[in-house]
């Protein structure tokens, strides 16, 4: 979804307002007082990088045989990593453009049907809201690609046939879905909002290279394609189940819900189940106005906390679509005698980490609690290692929110792939989960957040934490009450398979104000770890300027794990800018070949290549948003600088053409989002979220992905996968 830019939306709903006002430092307060200490912290990383190597093993790399994968008991080879393509130009075309001897094809859009049965997507809305059950949804966002094996199983190191799950955000308004956009007015058309809510979700198709080798295509009326929407029933596991705060109308128990939504970028699990995460679900559900009254305090708290006043109404207002529960049930307010008459709960069952295995189209997916509740922006696993507990990483996308850390309680057992739904709940169900804090010595600490432990209790002055359910759900308040780091809108992670270090994007921040200012309401002055305030003109559309302000271009933060659980070190890998820059705004040292703005969606392959893709609303007037392929250093590897405006901060190794290129330009008006790979490095997949979003419909601004071989005018623009390969075959990125 386009995210915070330095022109403000217009929406009731900032996908990013501020609702942290807790007392707690940001992350920019800490990093300046450490640097004096960095070359003691980080001494000596060799001795457990290579422990981490020599177990981790890699599992799923390279080979061809189906079956599970196993853990290498060896030291593998390690093959200096080196970037292979020519880099492509920044340009605003209305096609993907990829490097030289690369190919392009779209594999899948919006409406596209899954299953035989229903007709080829139209192109003027026509489908039924009915039909989206079967159809590919709206909104491309993280996804993954699982091997299928002959067996109907999971096959981890299978290239040429698989599972490939994809993320339906939210829909585009106002177009593909509705015959004339979304029509006008304060209570939605019943029709248009059960078309949205069956848009909304995840995808499952099967998808089979040709026999060329180079080409993957989706296969209509698979047995495995399968629609997962808003309104798909899933279980509730892990500490909140069949709590209070679970309780619904639909689910007297607190054992069950309805749907997910708003599935932002994803994780995936060692045993071959999809994770899709929950991210900007305010834009669906709303509270009734004098709805306080009927709450306790402790209630009317963690609903400002998770940015749900009364009164509010939703974006895409659902609710109003009419009494059927279907639409009443995005209300969150107290209408009945108890939670289980109503849906004042409802917001209570969003926000979660979301189970599903692929390879059963008749599993109910779980929404796995234990890894808590917030705008949970994705879930990324560190590499599995036999023995060792599950590590997933996560982050809060808004401003002044959270990095987490879910540690299972079981410990990794190889024999668990393929183990479908049951091995998520071994390992998701249970575990420790902490929330980061950044001291200023350069360490960090991962505090627990566990019931009982810590103060976090019935006694809490945050919050009365009574259960762990009340920890896990208001995972926010517990963070707040243990003093976490706030920090600059994380948006996605990854580990880096070859010393298991993780890193995460800090998109941008208008909101960040001159070091001199006096900061107002949420503002932020720059310090260490979001060092830049700055300007930077931008050219609209329609010829006119405007100025951006703040921290315009965004940057990426890493750490490293230490002897303990509850501990790490970090430092900052890598700034946007635009490499016409001053050296003060483009600290990483970016040029024509490597420059960009607003990173998003980042991911680690298996040989340890880093993509970095940008959703960008600060240099989409010199280029459309982009995909990078860049080979990381590691903690430490930098050196301090002065930023902009007189912050000193600490960045990694200086940006070259050999360690960061562009690897891809998307079409106009779009996000490149979303990342998943074959096990052989051969064909990429990338999504291409919202082409032409600027509209309007009766003025498309792009025609994609109509217009990816020629013109195309009167195409209605569609989010769609598109699968990148080598022309005559070979590994994707590399040499
Ligand atoms: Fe859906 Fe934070 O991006
Ligand atoms: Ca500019
Ligand atoms: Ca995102």
């Amino acid at each position: 979804m386009k995210q915070d830019t330095s022109v403000q939306t217009t929406n009731t709903y900032d996908d990013n307002e501020v609702v942290n006002h807790s007392s707690n430092g940001h992350f920019d307060e800490v990093l300046s007082a450490r640097l004096t200490r960095r070359q003691t912290v980080f001494g000596g990383i060799s001795a457990t990088t290579a422990a981490l190597l020599g177990t981790a093993g890699l599992a799923a790399c390279g080979g061809g045989d189906d079956g599970p994968a196993a853990p290498v008991a060896t030291t593998p080879e390690v093959k200096p990593l080196a970037l292979g393509f020519a880099a492509v130009a920044k340009n605003k075309l209305d096609v993907v453009t990829v490097p030289e001897g690369y190919q392009v094809s779209v594999l899948h859009s919006l409406g596209d049907p899954l299953h035989f049965g229903d007709e080829s997507w139209k192109n003027d809305g026509s489908e039924s809201p009915d039909s989206y059950q079967r159809r590919v949804g709206d909104g491309h966002d993280g996804m993954w690609y699982f091997g299928l094996g002959e067996d109907g199983k999971f096959a981890p190191t299978r290239s040429d046939r698989g599972l490939l799950a994809v993320n339906h955000e939210y829909v585009v308004a106002p177009y593909g879905l509705h015959p004339s956009g979304q029509t006008p007015g304060t209570t939605r058309v019943a029709s248009e909002v059960e078309k949205e809510i069956y848009a909304h979700g995840v995808s499952i198709c099967e998808v089979k290279r040709g026999t060329t080798g180079a080409d993957m295509s989706m296969i209509r009326g698979s047995r495995f394609n399968r629609r997962i929407t808003s309104a798909t029933p899933m279980t509730i596991t892990g500490p909140a189940r069949g709590s209070d705060l679970m309780k619904t109308k639909y689910s007297p128990t607190g054992t069950m819900t309805r749907g997910t939504n708003n599935n932002c970028a994803n994780g995936y699990t060692p045993w071959g189940t999809y994770l899709t995460c929950e991210e900007n679900f305010l834009n669906v559900i709303a509270r009734a106005a004098g709805d306080d009254a009927k709450r306790s305090a402790s209630e009317v708290k963690a609903l400002g906390r998770y940015g749900l006043p009364q009164g509010r109404n939703a974006p895409y207002r659902w609710d109003t679509a009419g009494t059927d529960d279907l639409f009443t049930r995005w209300n969150s307010a107290v209408t009945g005698a108890s939670a289980a008459e109503d849906y004042r709960n409802i917001i209570n069952t969003f926000g979660w980490t979301v189970e599903i295995d692929p390879f059963d189209p008749e599993s109910v997916p779980a929404k796995r609690t234990a890894m808590g509740r917030f705008n949970h922006e994705g879930a990324w696993p560190a590499p599995a290692v036999a023995g060792q507990p599950i590590i997933i990483y996560s982050g809060d996308d808004a401003r002044n929110e959270y990095i987490y850390k879910f540690v299972s309680k079981a410990l990794w057992d190889p024999k668990d792939v393929g183990g479908g739904m049951a091995a998520g709940a071994k390992y998701l169900d249970e575990g420790t989960l902490y929330v980061a804090k950044f001291n200023a010595d350069g360490t960090g600490e991962w505090l627990e957040l566990t019931q009982g432990k810590n103060g976090l209790d019935a006694s809490n002055t945050t919050y009365p934490f009574a259960s762990q359910a009340d920890v896990v759900t208001f995972a926010r308040l517990a963070a707040d009450a243990r003093g976490a780091t706030k920090m600059d809108r994380p948006e996605w992670g990854g580990v880096n398979p070859l010393n298991m270090e993780a890193y995460m994007t800090l998109t941008n921040n208008s909101n960040r104000v001159a070091l001199s200012a006096t900061p107002t309401g949420s503002q932020l002055k720059p310090d260490a770890a979001n060092p830049r305030f700055y300007e930077d003109a931008f050219t609209n559309p329609d010829g006119t300027s405007r100025t951006n302000r703040g921290n315009v271009n965004g940057h990426i933060v890493r750490w490293k794990e230490g002897a303990t659980a509850s501990s790490f070190t970090w430092d900052i890998y890598l700034f946007g800018a635009e490499a016409s820059a001053a050296a003060d705004v483009n600290l990483s040292g970016l040029t024509a070949v490597n420059d960009f703005s607003s990173p998003d969606g980042l991911a680690f392959d298996q040989r340890g290549l880093l993509w970095i893709q940008t959703d960008d609303g600060a240099f989409t007037d010199v280029t459309n948003c982009m995909l990078l392929a860049a080979v990381p250093g590691k903690v430490g590897d930098g050196t301090t600088v002065k930023a902009v405006g007189g912050t000193d901060t600490r960045r990694g190794a200086l940006a070259t053409a050999d360690n960061l290129r562009r690897f891809l330009v998307g079409p106009k008006d779009c996000e490149i989002t979303g990342l998943a790979h074959t096990p052989d490095h051969q064909t990429l997949f990338i999504n291409v979220q919202h082409p032409g979003e600027e509209g309007p419909l009766t003025s498309m601004s792009s025609n994609w992905p109509a217009s990816q071989n020629g013109a195309a005018a009167g195409r209605r623009p569609r989010s769609s996968t598109v699968v990148v390969t080598r022309k005559g075959g070979g590994q994707v990125g590399t040499a």
